[in-house]
């Protein structure tokens, strides 16, 4: 499969936030990350829907939707009525994961389940057939700018391995938290498709398409 570079704009300059993402998408990335937090289900509150809405005003790229937050299902409609593509749901925040993702793929968009670093990969097994993304967290949710997991190196090759194993289960494996030109050959190495980056790409000095294009030329 190919790489996928997807900006997270919780590191964007929100106040310049068209700005970052035109920048963005000029410089090479293939769709956009945004982050939704409750200040329940993780500690920080971010986007609503009406930020996915504005987005879509701003970029053709498909808008990747990480919920984290409680009752993610009271929010899919709003999230899809937005211009979502995507919408990944944590396994570990509703109690009808099966059902969540019924709920997206309903609506016509891509559906897919996201597991935390102490969620086990057999928790999400079932869903392997339905699901069109894995979002593996490499960091902890909830923040920008955290470092990297390393023990989640292996989990992302079991995820492979077994993606390997099953002919109907041909979703991405997509990997979130402290991706930079350190951790992203690990990743890709280990079977990620799609590579989200926040503070590696909208912190630096030196210019976003070099980042991009760094990232880009490390995952293959
Ligand atoms: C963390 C978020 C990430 C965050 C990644 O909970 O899900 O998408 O923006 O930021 P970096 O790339 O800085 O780790
Ligand atoms: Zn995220």
């Amino acid at each position: 499969m190919t790489v996928k570079i997807a900006p997270s704009i919780l590191s964007a300059d929100i106040m310049n936030l068209e700005r970052d993402v035109k920048a963005a998408e000029q410089a090479g990335a293939d769709l956009f990350h945004i982050d939704i937090m409750d200040g329940h289900f993780v500690p920080n509150m971010s986007f609503s829907p009406s930020v996915v809405e504005g987005m879509c005003r701003v970029t053709d790229k498909p808008l990747d939707v990480h919920m984290m937050i409680e009752n993610p299902d009271a929010y899919v409609k709003p999230m899809v009525d937005a211009g979502a593509d995507t919408i990944l749901v944590h396994a570990e925040s509703t109690q009808h994961i099966y059902r969540s993702i019924d709920l997206i793929k309903s609506y016509g968009v891509k559906a897919g389940v996201v597991v935390n670093p102490g969620t086990p990969l057999e928790t999400v097994k079932e869903l392997f057939p339905v699901i069109d993304q894995i979002l593996v967290m490499t960091v902890n949710p909830g923040f920008g700018g955290q470092k990297f997991i390393p023990n989640m190196i292996k989990k992302i090759q079991r995820l492979d391995q077994l993606r390997q194993t099953a002919a109907d289960d041909d979703f991405e494996i997509e990997v979130d938290g402290g991706i930079n030109a350190d951790t992203i050959a690990k990743c890709s190495k280990a079977g990620a498709d799609i590579f989200v980056a926040g503070s590696y790409l909208f912190n630096g000095q030196d210019g976003l398409k070099d980042r991009i294009d760094n990232l880009k030329k490390l995952a293959k």
